[in-house]
């Protein structure tokens, strides 16, 4: 079982550095690679203090949103009696994105430790990680490593010896998309069907068992001990441009790529350079036409907006787009974008808990206008009910799965309106459907 590719010379391997080293999987390894050097100097710290390090190293949540994680941390209320609970978010359904399970398959006490220290840092004694129930390898792996770390006393009633409770469970989900989403995930674990909860009360207030909660993304939690070990200095360092985006990155790339697989990047990288140099370009004899820069949720950007962009959470703003979880999906000039759009609009329809009208019926309706257009049946009218539709899936329901569907889907037909035209007049598309 190896790792698909080696690491380039221009890439920063932090989290991804033990990524095909199954050695690293173990306690005894994970220790010798400097493992749980963090968690035993955080257990002797305040909470607080640790929240400080995480606000000063600028690090933002990696699940999709870019949330300042220090900020989300000191939201808990530390003095408040309550039992706290941290979530780790290893869900990871958004398609294009395949970077946490990689965290978890390769390096599982990495992710302990980031848990742990997560966990400290906002008072919980409990922590769930809460993984896609189809991730059987990773869950193998996890389980193992939980369990290793228990009967060492790394977690348990006394962590590392100090007297801190940090228990720490894997929960598996069933494989649905929406309890990605923080308060979906949370119901799941109470073992309620997994719809998204009203906001507020946020998290931090009434979480999971109508506790305080905080919810982390697996990348997020796993940069934590490398910032407590190397000082939040070093973190912000790791900067190219905007001292908003700091710290390195994984980007999944999949789609019409030479090499797709899993790069790790300082924030604010080329696209540019690594579109071509790292992921090694398009396919032979094709030219790349479309990316989608951030999980499947975001705005598509056409090839020439990407290859002006930085890869930070400001940069992929400003050409209209989103970091997002960095999903990188790219389409070539082989394919067409009306049918990829209808596929994606698919998924978000198949996906939705149907609670909101505006999402249940929206991206039903998104679906089968796409679908229509695509098997040259659609009129210019139906490109209008589109963006009329959308305006009712974005921004009025109760979470974000209506707004993640429109946002391609629209952005899509602004950047690539003639595909979509030459299916409606008849004419051929501009470039020839494969494999869609
Ligand atoms: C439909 C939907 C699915 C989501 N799926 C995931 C997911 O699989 N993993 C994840 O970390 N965040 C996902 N999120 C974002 C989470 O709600 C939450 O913002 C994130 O876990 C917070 O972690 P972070 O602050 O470390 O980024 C999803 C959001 C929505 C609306």
């Amino acid at each position: 079982m190896g790792y698909p590719h080696k690491s380039h010379p221009q890439e920063t391997p932090v989290l991804s550095k033990h990524f095909g080293d199954p050695a690293a999987r173990t306690l005894e390894g994970w220790k010798a690679r400097g493992g749980y050097t963090a968690l035993a100097q955080a257990l002797t710290m305040a909470p607080t203090a640790i929240q400080d390090v995480v606000k000063a190293s600028g690090l933002r949540g990696r699940g999709g949103a870019g949330f300042p994680t220090g900020l989300k941390w000191s939201f808990m209320k530390l003095d408040d009696g309550k039992p706290h609970y941290l979530c780790c978010n290893a869900d990871e359904s958004e398609p294009g994105t395949f970077k946490d399970r990689e965290i978890m398959r390769w390096t599982p006490h990495a992710l302990i430790e980031g848990v742990a220290i997560g966990a400290y840092a906002i008072g919980a004694e409990t922590a769930y990680i809460y993984i896609r129930g189809e991730f059987s390898e990773p869950i193998r792996v996890m389980e193992a490593a939980l369990a290793e770390a228990r009967a060492a006393g790394v977690i348990g009633p006394n962590a590392m010896g100090s007297g801190k409770r940090i228990d720490i469970w894997v929960h598996k989900g069933a494989g649905a998309y929406i309890c990605g989403e923080e308060t979906a995930l949370m119901n799941s674990i109470e073992g309620k069907r997994g719809n998204p909860r009203i906001k507020p009360p946020f998290p931090a207030v009434s979480g999971l068992f109508g506790q305080p909660t905080t919810i982390n993304n697996v990348e997020t939690l796993t940069a934590v001990p490398h910032i407590l070990n190397n000082g939040a200095e070093w973190y912000k360092g790791m900067c190219l441009s905007s001292p908003k985006s700091t710290g390195s990155k994984l980007f999944s790339v999949c789609g019409n790529v030479a090499r797709p697989g899993n790069y790790e990047v300082v924030l604010g990288f080329s696209f540019k350079d690594f579109l071509y140099d790292l992921c090694g370009g398009p396919p032979a004899g094709r030219k790349f036409k479309a990316i989608i820069p951030g999980g499947s949720s975001v705005p598509v950007i056409t090839i020439e907006e990407a290859e002006q962009v930085r890869m930070d959470y400001e940069g992929f703003l400003e050409v209209g787009t989103m970091l997002g979880s960095g999903g990188v999906i790219i389409f070539d000039d082989a394919q067409s974008m009306p049918r990829q759009l209808a596929r994606l609009a698919r998924f978000y329809a198949h996906e939705s808990c149907a609670q909101c009208t505006q999402c249940r019926e929206g991206t039903a309706w998104m679906t089968r206008i796409l679908e229509r257009i695509v098997a040259g049946q659609g009129t210019f009218e139906d490109l209008d009910t589109i963006f009329d539709l959308s305006e009712s899936m974005t921004g009025k329901t109760i979470c974000v799965l209506s707004d993640s569907c429109a946002a391609p889907v629209v952005s899509g037909i602004k950047r690539f309106r003639g595909e979509f035209e030459a299916l409606i007049t008849g004419r051929r598309s501009s470039t020839v459907a494969v494999g869609g």
